[in-house]
């Protein structure tokens, strides 16, 4: 199969790479020059392990290209992908379809013979039917099928998330655009992996809805912890009894400072404008939506009791900024309310993070970038740990907590314990839905 991928991000660069690992020839499209320079010199504009490898064996096998020329890369194509960023909104919050559809165009005036349209971008439900629309007018002679494929990789394990999914969700409605689909994802329905096919509302719709359930989850647990720590339960056991339960299952069970990243957030809050214009509001997604934001005000009200009611004058070092641990995405984290906060009440703020940096400097104005945890510790009044990078999971607390001007530390993922954190001679400590220890309980 001959594939156009339309946007290199954290999707279209890595479908389109395991695409032509499948064996396919792939050219993948952006309209950012630089992004496709650094491609073309063998670089991974993001984060995502495994990637830069697979790229490289698919490009020196020849599958595999970039270029800035998406008509070139879309004539004589069998199916191209739309895999542009469906972003907020300004204002509504609905998602902003205008990457797509102007991407739709383009492959209108591109497209010369018969060829299949596939969304994976995440759109609201109707919106393949629009694009449909927007190619016929543009190009009523043209012959074409448009298919919805939402895609559901983890940023962090994309490449294993692609290459063994759980299933594959693909919306279709003609025989046609359904064998170049089927032989697309061959090698996958060759090893047995769950091929779900509808029609394009209900495959958009799949999309919003599962991201939901999940940021649900989450929140769910958040809203537990809170009350454990009202109630004395540690929310790690509470998660770990429920999570034994078939029907619930153990995962998306962490409590933590409230989710974040280029999906949950955005997503969420478009479900509900759907629901909203639809007259069918979705009255949980809603509640979620604004509990996740109090989940993330409560952060700062745990670090603000941490220092004694005020950041100003406090030397605070933060561990993770990144959404979440192996990527590099900022998009919606935690970080980007909690450490501004912290900021703007006068604390010197030190962070460090294994790749958020680039992203992060622009973001985070007034932080001091900082590369060694056990120095960047010293003298400091607090220790958070914000993302739970593996190497922030084993570090010496005895080392660090000697060095702090008072050892207090934030845990806002539950990588450690308070026994751990006393034990090392932390005077404080503070995890989520968990036992802490106060100052004055160790004096
Ligand atoms: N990031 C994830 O983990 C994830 C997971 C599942 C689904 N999604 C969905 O996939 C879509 C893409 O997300 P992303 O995180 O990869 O976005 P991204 O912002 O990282 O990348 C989008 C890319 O598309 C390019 N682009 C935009 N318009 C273009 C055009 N007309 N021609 C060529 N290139 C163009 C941009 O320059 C950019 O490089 C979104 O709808 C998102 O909701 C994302």
């Amino acid at each position: 199969m001959k594939i156009a991928m339309i946007g290199t991000g954290y999707v279209g660069l890595v479908s389109g790479v395991c695409f032509s690992d499948f064996g396919h020839n792939v050219i993948c499209v952006d309209k950012n020059p630089d992004k496709i320079a650094m491609l073309e010199a063998g670089r991974v504009p993001i984060y995502e392990p495994g990637l830069d490898a697979v790229m490289a064996r698919n490009v020196t096998a020849g599958r595999l290209s970039f270029s800035g020329d998406l008509a070139q890369a879309v004539d004589g194509a069998d199916a191209v992908f739309i895999a542009v960023g469906t972003p907020s909104r300004r204002g509504d919050h609905h998602a902003d379809l205008s990457y797509v559809m102007a991407a739709a165009q383009e492959i209108a005036a591109a497209a010369t013979g018969y060829i299949v349209v596939v969304t994976k971008s995440t759109v609201p439900v109707s919106t393949n039917r629009k694009v449909q629309a927007a190619i016929a007018e543009a190009n009523p002679n043209l012959e074409f099928d448009v298919v919805s494929n939402p895609e559901f990789l983890r940023e962090g394990s994309a490449i294993n998330d692609f290459m063994m999914p759980d299933r594959v969700v693909v919306g279709v409605e003609t025989e046609r655009a359904r064998k170049v689909m089927a032989e697309i994802y061959r090698p996958l329905y060759l090893r047995d992996f769950p091929i779900v096919t509808t029609d394009l509302e209900s495959a958009e719709m799949i999309k919003y809805a599962a991201n939901a359930f999940l940021a649900t989850k989450i929140t769910f647990i958040n809203e537990i912890a809170a009350l454990c720590e009202k109630v004395g339960a540690d929310v790690k056991q509470v998660a770990k009894g429920i999570g034994m339960d078939g029907r619930i299952g153990n995962k998306f069970l962490h409590a933590g400072p409230g989710y974040g990243g280029s999906c949950f957030p955005k997503d969420t809050r478009a479900l509900a404008r759907i629901g909203q214009e639809h007259a069918s509001p979705l009255q949980i997604v809603e509640a979620v939506v604004k509990v996740n934001e109090e989940v993330k005000r409560r952060m700062i009200d745990k670090l603000l009791d941490l220092c004694d009611g005020s950041f100003n004058g406090k030397t605070v070092l933060v561990l993770g900024v990144t959404f979440k641990p192996n990527t590099d995405d900022m998009r919606d984290a935690p970080a980007l309310t909690i450490i501004p906060a912290m900021v703007g009440g006068g604390a010197k703020v030190r962070v460090i993070d294994p790749q958020g940096r680039q992203e992060g400097e622009a973001l985070l104005p007034g932080v001091e970038w900082v590369s060694d945890v056990y120095t960047a510790a010293e003298g400091a009044d607090l220790l958070v740990t914000l993302t739970q990078w593996n190497e922030f999971r084993a570090l010496e607390l005895s080392r660090i907590a000697s060095s702090m001007a008072v050892p207090r530390m934030a845990d806002l993922r539950n990588i450690y314990s308070a026994e751990a954190a006393a034990e090392a001679g932390f005077v404080a400590y503070d995890g989520i839905g968990r036992p802490r220890i106060a100052e004055r309980d160790a004096v």
